[in-house]
């Protein structure tokens, strides 16, 4: 069989996808027998295009580097998202738009109406997942089809598989991460000497802080994948309002100076244990696994009853990092109807 794949958001993880489906067609098909069409992409101000007996994949993205736009592809449609969803052939949408952390949109109506039609979906959104996990995965039940999420946290580094699947049988009775490369990379930064304003400016020009950091420096990028973990893989019933949230914004040059003459870091750290949540920066000492976590790298520990403390560390962003999030849940989703 051919799958038919749809990507609905065209940005960074949109189109690192489909560089990564590009590139790796032949080793997919030798590797997996995975054979594939990309039939539809939706870009919103980028341009959308449909063609349900497949895109040109080279093409399309040579248009985009080049002009920024798919607007002047052959394949150009008018549609929105939604539209797009519906008039395509595809079983397995990817949903990569902007994450929204009060209302989940527009992921969320992406993320329903694709599994409504009996579609597979891969998300990087962590919008729709933090509010709605439960509702969707019935959803997704309910339409005998597969909802997949490994890119909401530690983007391309398995977090969320590697709990579920690599600890089953485990009690995993904390969770520890440093789940925001932002801050980790300001925090860094501040112990080689730079203020923290400079520090920021320096993370927004190498692209990790977007133009509007609050969500990363206030702490609720962290909560948010928080509430994740909590809800995924500790089955908690949690929302974002219940974690205790504090960012890195009274951080002092001084509170980081202190740390390194104790021999250690101040990190900031998100904690999931029992009923409660938290995200605060933490000071950690030089023998914890989290003190050589530097720059924008991400980690976590997963505290269990049969093998101790297992961390994992990798990136927790990038394009690349996270289209092979991507490719991973796809690859995964291929597997378990092929169980079917
Ligand atoms: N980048 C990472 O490293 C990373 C890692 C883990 C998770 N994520 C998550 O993955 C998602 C995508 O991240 P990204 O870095 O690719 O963001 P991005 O570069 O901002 O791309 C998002 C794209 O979605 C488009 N879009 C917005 N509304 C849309 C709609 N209604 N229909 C179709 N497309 C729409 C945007 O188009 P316009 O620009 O024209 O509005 C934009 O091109 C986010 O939720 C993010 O939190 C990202």
């Amino acid at each position: 069989v051919k799958w038919k794949i749809a990507i609905i958001g065209f940005g960074n993880v949109g189109q690192g996808t489909l560089e990564i489906l590009n590139n790796k067609k032949d080793i997919f098909h030798s590797r997996y027998n995975f054979d594939f069409d990309v039939v539809a992409i939706a870009g919103h101000s980028k341009g959308s295009v449909l063609n349900n007996d497949g895109i040109n994949i080279e093409e399309t993205l040579n248009l985009v580097r080049k002009m920024g736009t798919i607007i002047e592809h052959k394949d150009h449609v008018d549609f929105d998202s939604i539209e797009i969803i519906r008039n395509s052939d595809a079983n397995i949408v990817v949903e990569c738009t902007p994450t929204d952390i009060k209302t989940g949109e527009p992921g969320i109506s992406h993320i329903r109406t694709a599994l409504k039609l009996n579609k597979h979906v891969v998300t990087t959104n962590k919008g729709p997942i933090a509010l709605y996990f439960d509702e969707l995965m019935q959803l997704a039940k309910n339409n005998n089809v597969e909802l997949k999420f490994e890119g909401t946290v530690l983007s391309g580094t398995p977090a969320i598989n590697f709990a579920i699947n690599g600890l089953a049988g485990c009690n995993i009775t904390e969770i520890e991460g440093i789940l925001n490369g932002t801050t980790n990379f300001i925090l860094t930064k501040m112990e080689q000497g730079m203020k923290y304003i400079e520090a920021l400016q320096e993370a927004q020009r190498l692209g990790y802080a977007e133009a509007d950091p609050r969500a990363d420096v206030e702490g609720w990028d962290a909560a948010v994948k928080a509430v994740i973990l909590a809800k995924v893989i500790m089955g908690l019933d949690i929302s974002i309002d219940d974690v205790k949230t504090t960012g890195i914004t009274n951080i002092s040059e001084d509170d980081i100076q202190d740390a390194m003459k104790k021999n250690g870091h101040i990190k900031l750290i998100a904690s999931v244990k029992g009923p409660e949540a938290i995200i605060a920066p933490r000071y950690i000492s030089n023998s914890h696994p989290f003190a050589n976590i530097m720059y924008d790298t991400n980690a976590i520990t997963f505290h269990t009853d049969h093998l101790g403390s297992v961390t994992i560390m990798g990136p927790g962003a990038g394009a690349i990092g996270t289209g092979q999030a991507v490719i991973r849940d796809i690859l995964s989703i291929i597997n378990e109807t092929r169980k079917r």
